[in-house]
């Protein structure tokens, strides 16, 4: 079994990149495999139908499309941005929705946010469930934000309170086990 994860925030030094390294090392402690992905190399014009018609889907949503075929599910790590996610990744996430069959259905979602705000971007991940339960992936109910991110991770990129640690790495395991549970079930 296989899980894609990836950060909505394309900058280099960013929160949300730190945090998926994080996720990354803690699944590495499972049988699950993990595949972090750089949305950077996935790049897609604003959605337009006419583009899909001639000349065709871009050649980036090609790519993640084959990404997401081969994996069980996604980690995703989001900013929040004016409370909501990233636009980018809207455009995004609709190319993608427009193959048949679709792809982003019978897949499985764990969502995280870090944030310098109190609230750790936890508010931008209730509108990130949205296009993705609309279009039939199993997003897991419990979801973690970090506050006070800039302040949150040692010059090695780990979490320097150690609950916070604690909380990340039983909510990631709990995701796995979920997610080793679905495998048993026929969609
Ligand atoms: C367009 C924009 C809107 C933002 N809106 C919010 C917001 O609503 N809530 C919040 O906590 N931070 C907001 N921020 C600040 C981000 O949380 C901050 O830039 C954070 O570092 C982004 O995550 P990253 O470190 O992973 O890039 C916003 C930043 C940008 C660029």
């Amino acid at each position: 079994m296989k899980l894609l994860a990836f950060s909505l925030s394309l900058r280099q030094s960013s929160y949300n990149r730190k945090l998926i390294k994080r996720v990354e090392q803690i699944v590495q402690t499972s049988k699950i495999e993990i595949e972090v992905l750089d949305l950077l190399q996935y790049e897609m014009p604003a959605y337009n139908a006419d583009i899909q018609e001639n000349p065709g889907f871009p050649e980036a949503a090609e790519r993640f499309r084959k990404k997401l075929e081969s994996a069980q599910g996604v980690i995703i790590a989001s900013p929040e941005y004016n409370f909501s996610y990233p636009g980018h990744f809207k455009n995004t996430f609709d190319w993608i929705s427009r193959y048949r069959p679709m792809p982003w259905a019978n897949k499985v979602a764990l969502f995280l946010s870090a944030s310098p705000s109190l609230v750790g971007g936890n508010r931008g991940l209730w509108h990130l469930r949205v296009p993705f339960e609309a279009c039939g992936t199993f997003v897991y109910p419990e979801m973690f934000s970090l506050a006070t991110a800039n302040q949150a991770f040692n010059e090695s990129d780990e979490l320097i309170d150690s609950v916070a640690q604690k909380r990340l790495t039983d909510l990631v395991l709990s995701f796995l086990r979920y997610v080793e549970g679905l495998q048993y079930i026929n969609f």
